[in-house]
């Protein structure tokens, strides 16, 4: 049976927040969130609505063979549905498979989700993913017994993809909401985990940023952070003027040792660093799905250890630590 989310897509947490009044703040956020997949005033909205629409049906299904989240059977027209899926270029976290045809994303984020998962239990846990992108990673979290994962990512045609997916996938725990972290309420809360990645360096007040982020856990709850870091002894801190790697609004990258204090100011405990790996052109590069510009046009030709800037080439650590009991 071909399910349609199109009309109300959050149906798992607005039972949720429906049930349980320590959850009431979520119902209006949801309600919000929904209306803006049908109604928020972008260009393209139309356009993708329109392509949603007309997605050839499947019967659906979710699965993880190998950790490729996999949704709907395979369907006999791909090259149908790769023309339809094309509509909500540029595909950048994945890889994905939606009814046979496979994604290759931007991003291979497989790769720091193999960095992740092995440190961190999710088992019967709800989760905040903040900065989730086209919730790749909820798909993950789902496969590690998340039993909800609500993810907030303002960038329109990600929600899109999300919805692609959801429309293969059926009825889901994993949920794309196209809000940022500022339009959470002040009573938000009550997480077992909290994801942060690859946002923190967009921040302008980073401390803030992490108190926020302990905030939004239960007592004890456990924060995952990840971003980019400086390979260096000490608290050393790049503060780019003007881009970094071609990107805008990359405010602050600390060392690890000045990002674990960081984390203590914030009120974080027993934070550690669970992995620190250099970005390669191997795990972010242009594909067929995401043609635009990608990290090898972002180092400088003549020395790969620096981006185009002269800044040291991106490397991200991944921590975790636990919110105060
Ligand atoms: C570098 S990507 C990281 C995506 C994913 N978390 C990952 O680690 O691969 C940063 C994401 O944060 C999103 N973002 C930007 N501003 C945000 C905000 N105010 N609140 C939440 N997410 C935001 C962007 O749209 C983008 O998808």
């Amino acid at each position: 049976m071909f399910y349609s989310p199109l009309e109300k897509p959050y149906g798992p947490a607005l039972k949720q927040s429906e049930s349980d009044p320590e959850w009431s703040w979520l119902t209006p956020l949801l309600e919000r969130g929904q209306g803006l997949l049908h109604n928020a005033r972008h260009g393209d909205l139309a356009r993708w609505r329109a392509a949603l629409a007309a997605l050839p049906a499947a019967s659906t299904g979710f699965s993880l063979p190998g950790g490729l989240p996999s949704f709907g059977h395979r369907i006999p027209d791909q090259q149908a549905l790769i023309e339809s899926l094309n509509a909500f270029h540029p595909w950048r976290k994945g890889p994905l498979q939606v009814a046979g045809v496979t994604i290759d994303t931007e991003w291979r984020s497989d790769w720091k989700w193999q960095r992740i998962a092995p440190h961190i239990d999710l088992q019967g846990h709800r989760v905040l993913d903040i900065g989730c992108g086209n919730g790749y990673y909820g798909w993950r979290m789902l496969g590690c017994g998340a039993r909800l994962v609500l993810g907030l990512d303002p960038t329109l045609v990600y929600a899109m993809q999300w919805l692609a997916c959801v429309l293969y996938a059926g009825p889901s725990a994993n949920l794309v909401l196209p809000l940022g972290i500022e339009d959470l309420p002040e009573n938000a809360g009550g997480f077992d985990t909290v994801f942060s990645m690859g946002v923190l360096y967009h921040r302008r007040e980073p401390v803030r940023h992490l108190r926020k982020l302990a905030s939004l856990c239960k007592p004890g709850g456990q924060v995952v952070l990840e971003t980019l870091v400086l390979e260096a002894q000490g608290t050393a801190l790049l503060e780019p003027s003007g881009r970094y790697a071609r990107m805008r609004n990359v405010h602050a990258i600390p060392s690890p040792e000045l990002l674990v204090k960081w984390m203590d100011e914030a009120g974080l405990q027993y934070s550690r660093v669970l992995d620190i790996s250099r970005t390669t052109t191997a795990e972010q590069r242009s594909t067929e799905w995401m043609r635009f510009e990608s990290l090898d046009r972002c180092l400088d030709p003549l020395n790969p250890d620096k981006t185009i800037e002269g800044h040291p080439a991106p490397v991200r650590a991944a921590l975790l630590a636990k919110a105060p009991e």
